[in-house]
């Protein structure tokens, strides 16, 4: 998977707006991919979070599977972050996560207003890679609200302030961390993800590797979506295609099955989860 590099410019660019302003928050919301919370969050983070305090937000765990969801938050508290799984297509679950940061910055506002300072909202920033849900969680609670800080000094006209409750405001555009494609295994679960774009992905092999492990992990998906089960025989990945190609009625182009055909439908049902709740990576993936 020697193709999936990221551009060294775009890594400098982001570190250096994500330290400006992280500078202006009291906290750091920071949406993993429940499918690969690990492979999904970025260890430059680590780098620039200056010591704020972060909630690890994992985002669509309607698609994910439920067990290992839990197993990651759990993962993430025992590390000593904040952590929580949320659906963001469910409104009221945004309420949660807004009251998770009122409590871990509650002592701080507190302090705050002993020392004589005038009570002040909560600043937040909103965190992930790409298609991780920023905008998403961002819009809907941005909709109809005020910009309130354009003015304040460091914070740009392009980087306002949005009051989302009384209490609470959020950067009105997300800080973007581009997938680290280190290891092999984390190119491939950011893939499935569909957190990169389709046209630069070794869709073929990708293909393969998530056969093999739908295979291994999550075999009773392949049988309901697709009447599918198979051994990992010398022509397996051949007859994966004609089977799905036949299930799938896709039209073969002259006289051939059509491998692209069946390729995009697997990756369309994978990327918008009609495929069931699956996960990419279980916490022993750290553990090792
Ligand atoms: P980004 O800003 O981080 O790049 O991500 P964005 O909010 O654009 O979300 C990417 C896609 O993921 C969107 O789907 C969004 O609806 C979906 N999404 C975000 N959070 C969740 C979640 O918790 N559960 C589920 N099931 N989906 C989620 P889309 O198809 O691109 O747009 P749309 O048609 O849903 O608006």
């Amino acid at each position: 998977m020697a193709q999936l590099q990221w551009f060294p410019g775009h890594m400098a660019k982001a570190r250096r707006e994500m330290s400006e302003r992280v500078k202006w928050v009291d906290i750091i919301i920071e949406l993993v991919d429940a499918r690969a919370p690990y492979s999904s969050k970025n260890p430059m983070i680590d780098e620039i979070a200056n010591n704020k305090p972060r909630l690890v937000v994992l985002t669509k765990s309607d698609m994910a599977d439920e067990e290992r969801t839990k197993e990651w938050v759990e993962y993430y508290q025992s590390l000593g972050y904040e952590a929580m799984d949320v659906n963001l297509k469910r409104f009221k679950e945004y309420n949660r996560i807004i009251n998770q940061c009122r409590r871990v910055l509650k002592d701080k506002m507190l302090k705050e207003q002993q020392r004589g300072m005038k009570p002040r909202a909560i600043r937040a920033l909103v965190v992930g890679i790409p298609n991780v849900g920023k905008s998403t969680f961002i819009n809907a609670l941005a909709s109809k609200k005020v910009a309130v800080t354009g003015n304040k000094p460091g914070v740009t006209k392009a980087q306002q302030l949005i009051r989302v409750a009384k209490d609470f405001e959020l950067f009105d555009t997300p800080g973007i961390l581009w997938p680290k494609f280190e290891e092999e295994r984390i190119a491939r679960n950011i893939a499935f993800l569909g957190s990169i774009k389709q046209t630069i992905l070794p869709l073929d092999d990708l293909f393969i590797e998530a056969m093999k492990y739908l295979n291994v992990h999550y075999p009773k998906l392949l049988e309901d979506r697709y009447q599918l089960s198979f051994d990992l025989e010398s022509d397996w990945i051949l007859s994966v295609f004609e089977h799905i190609a036949k299930v799938r009625a896709i039209k073969k182009i002259r006289g051939e099955t059509d491998y692209d055909r069946v390729i995009e439908i697997f990756f369309n049902d994978i990327f918008d989860g009609s495929i069931g709740r699956l996960s990419w990576e279980d916490v022993s993936c750290v553990e090792d």
